[in-house]
């Protein structure tokens, strides 16, 4: 077994940095590309599954998986040293039903298989606003299309966001590319169609500091047509 990293070994934060990095490949809740490809016959099987995409500190899907013992979780992001606090949390409170998957949301297609998941989340991702960068969106085009070949038949997406711009112009690319919105909200938090056990009202680290600030959160379902 990997020896534990000692976290006085790393006190000055790029240290600090890199011990968060070192404590990511020794849980047994987190994967990299590598390890992935070893355990996830025995991960995705089990259904129902329910991805996060850019998962960030993973804290939002720990606190789902903490609620839905029954279900399956599994949070991606490109960062481990982000992920590895929703790790930490999860063995702390023994959320045992999450996985934490450091990878980039290219890869989707080759890390799982077709019609796994029965949800995925994008909440709050980064808008890239210059137009240049729009490929990078996580609702632009190619990722849309990896989302709908890993969704189960009447799976959904749901998106979050404090960004109406990306709110808006990820409406028109979910339209465009094969997808239906049933759901559509520019208030998440004061929408009263919204019953108070939804999981879209878990907050986000992001989204508990836009709600500080006043600002109203976009929220959308949707479902491949
Ligand atoms: C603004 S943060 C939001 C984090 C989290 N969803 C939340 O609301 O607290 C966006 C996250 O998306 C991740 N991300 C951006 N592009 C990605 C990609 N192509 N693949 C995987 N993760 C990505 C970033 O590393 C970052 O952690």
């Amino acid at each position: 077994m990997t020896e534990m990293p000692n976290p006085d070994d790393y006190i000055i934060t790029r240290k600090r940095k890199l011990y968060k990095f070192a404590l990511f490949q020794t849980m047994t809740n987190c994967y990299d590309d590598q390890s992935w490809e070893e355990a996830k016959s025995k991960i995705v099987t089990k259904s129902p599954l329910i991805a996060e995409v850019g998962a960030g500190s993973g804290l939002f899907l720990t606190k789902l998986a903490s609620l839905h013992p029954d279900k399956r979780y599994l949070a991606i992001d490109r960062k481990s040293d982000r992920l590895v606090q929703g790790a930490k949390k999860a063995v702390t409170d023994q959320v045992v039903n999450i996985n934490y998957l450091w990878s980039n949301a290219d890869n989707l297609g080759r890390l799982l298989p077709a019609g796994c998941a029965d949800e995925i989340w994008l909440t709050f991702p980064d808008p890239w606003p210059q137009e240049s960068n729009y490929r990078k969106r996580l609702t632009a085009p190619k990722y849309l299309s990896q989302y709908e070949k890993l969704l189960v038949t009447d799976g959904v997406l749901r998106f979050k966001t404090d960004n109406k711009e990306l709110f808006d112009w990820s409406k028109e690319q979910l339209a465009t590319n094969g997808y239906k919105v049933v759901f559509s909200t520019d208030d998440l938090h004061g929408d009263n169609r919204i019953a108070a056990d939804n999981d879209a009202l878990v907050m986000t680290s992001y989204e508990a500091r836009y709600i500080n600030e006043g600002k109203k959160i976009c929220y959308l379902v949707a479902k491949v047509n």
